[in-house]
């Protein structure tokens, strides 16, 4: 089958990859693809702006299957486009959507499923909303509603950083109009790790855990970023933990958008806070996780094409989907300065050399430039990633690969899976 992929970074590459090494998928075309993608994929330069742009572009690729990327997509309604032209695709409708586009939704969803997850409330006023963020106390999260490229949330540990925050939201309509509602919310405290799961609107499948680290710096210092690395499977998630994020958050959320008449098909992403053996979900995300995607399909034991085409159809039970006991490390190579202010336009060097059977470097933010050559065009620009039979030996390898690939300014955070490693700086 051939395969129309929508979006344009490290995710991306990664399922582009994963389905080149799919039996049951002959092509890829993803339309505007990063040189990384453009050696799995055919990558044609088109202009594709509208939901109704991207489908008719399918339709005339006779696409058997759309997989979307990015959430922007899918909350703007392409999965909604691609079906009334009668094409299969992989990723929720706008309805379903919601569930990572709105997070009042989300938080409806989860209080009418029974879903356990912090204490909170959306607010449009900001008199309101600062009544009820210091009956919380502090340290307290506000929250835009609408989806914020992963800044709009605040962890405020004082109260000026509380005002600052229901400020920027409330009254200065940061985040347009994802800041028309903001959620507030109890802070948690525990330990954070990704399930993403696939699901057919009826049925559930969660893959293997993860941790990403969205600090960036050592340490988990430093501002918010997409994420610096992840690392799978994450053992903070112990088969218990496993057991109950699947019988308490993913089952009754399927259920719940079943019920609601607005299936869930594609990945449904939970992220989870996990504090002595119980989990709350921090918040639900409509598609796979970038940098999680990286570590997660090496894991994949299956054929990813078939089991996408079966999430489609409703069939998910009898596709064959397994984990490879492995170990998955994956380093970010970053423009120095992000998530703040970076130049791009830097020579990427090292590409050539520095792969082997068990490590693949998933292309985030580059473009060609001449003479083969590959620049950086954001901020995430490389992921570094490498399995192994032991997560140790994984992560040496990822950080074998940071020293063959490099950029001018490239920055990476040198302790990815330090937790699960014993906690300590690596080098
Ligand atoms: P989100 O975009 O909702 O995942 O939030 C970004 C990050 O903020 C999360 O990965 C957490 O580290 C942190 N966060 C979000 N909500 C909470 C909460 N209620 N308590 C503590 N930390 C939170
Ligand atoms: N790595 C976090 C996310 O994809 O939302």
């Amino acid at each position: 089958m051939k395969i129309v992929l929508v979006g344009n970074g490290g995710r991306e590459h990664a399922i582009a990859w994963r389905l080149r090494r799919s039996p049951a998928v002959t092509s890829v075309v993803c339309p505007n693809g990063n040189p990384g993608i453009a050696r799995v994929a055919d990558v044609p330069r088109v202009d594709l702006k509208s939901m109704e742009d991207w489908a008719s572009f399918a339709a005339r690729e006779k696409a058997a299957l759309v997989v979307v990327g990015p959430e922007a997509p899918l909350a703007e309604g392409l999965a909604d486009a691609c079906a009334a032209k009668g094409l299969k695709v992989f990723g929720p409708s706008k309805a379903a959507a919601r569930l990572e586009a709105s997070k009042a939704f989300a938080k409806d969803v989860m209080q009418a499923a029974g879903i356990p997850t912090a204490r909170s409330d959306s607010f449009q006023d900001y008199d309101k909303a600062l009544d009820f963020a210091r009956g919380l106390g502090l340290p307290v999260v506000v929250k835009a509603d609408g989806l914020a490229a992963g800044k709009g949330v605040a962890i405020c540990t004082t109260e000026e950083e509380l005002l600052q925050a229901l400020a920027e939201n409330l009254k200065d309509a940061r985040f347009g109009e994802s800041s028309r509602s903001v959620l507030v919310e109890e802070f948690l405290v525990g330990e954070e790790a990704s399930i993403l799961a696939f699901c057919d609107g009826a049925n559930v499948y969660p893959m293997i855990p993860s941790q990403d680290h969205k600090r960036a710096l050592d340490g988990d210092a430093g501002p918010n970023t997409g994420g610096m690395g992840t690392y799978a499977p994450a053992p903070v998630v112990t088969e218990e933990i496993l057991a109950a994020a699947f019988g308490t958050v993913l089952r009754p959320a399927v259920d719940e958008m079943a019920r609601r008449g607005t299936p869930y098909v594609g990945v449904l992403y939970a992220g989870l806070m996990i504090d002595g053996g119980g989990v709350k979900v921090l918040e639900f995300n409509c598609r796979f996780g970038d940098p999680e995607t990286q570590v997660v399909l090496p894991l994949l034991d299956g054929d990813l094409g078939e089991i996408m085409m079966a999430c489609c159809d409703g069939s998910l039970p009898g596709a064959r989907i397994g984990v490879r006991p492995d170990h998955a490390a994956c380093v970010v190579l970053a423009s120095g300065g992000y998530p703040g202010r970076y130049e791009t336009g830097k020579v990427i060097l090292g590409l050539d050399d520095c792969e082997t059977d068990s490590s693949v470097v998933f292309h985030a933010g580059t473009v060609a430039g001449e003479e083969g050559a590959v620049l950086t065009a954001g901020g995430r620009v490389l992921g570094l990633t490498a399995w192994a039979a032991t997560l140790q030996a994984a992560v040496d390898e990822a950080y074998r690969m940071a020293e063959v690939v490099t950029f001018q300014d490239a920055h990476f955070r040198r302790d990815i899976a330090h937790r699960a490693l014993g906690g300590t700086t690596r080098r």
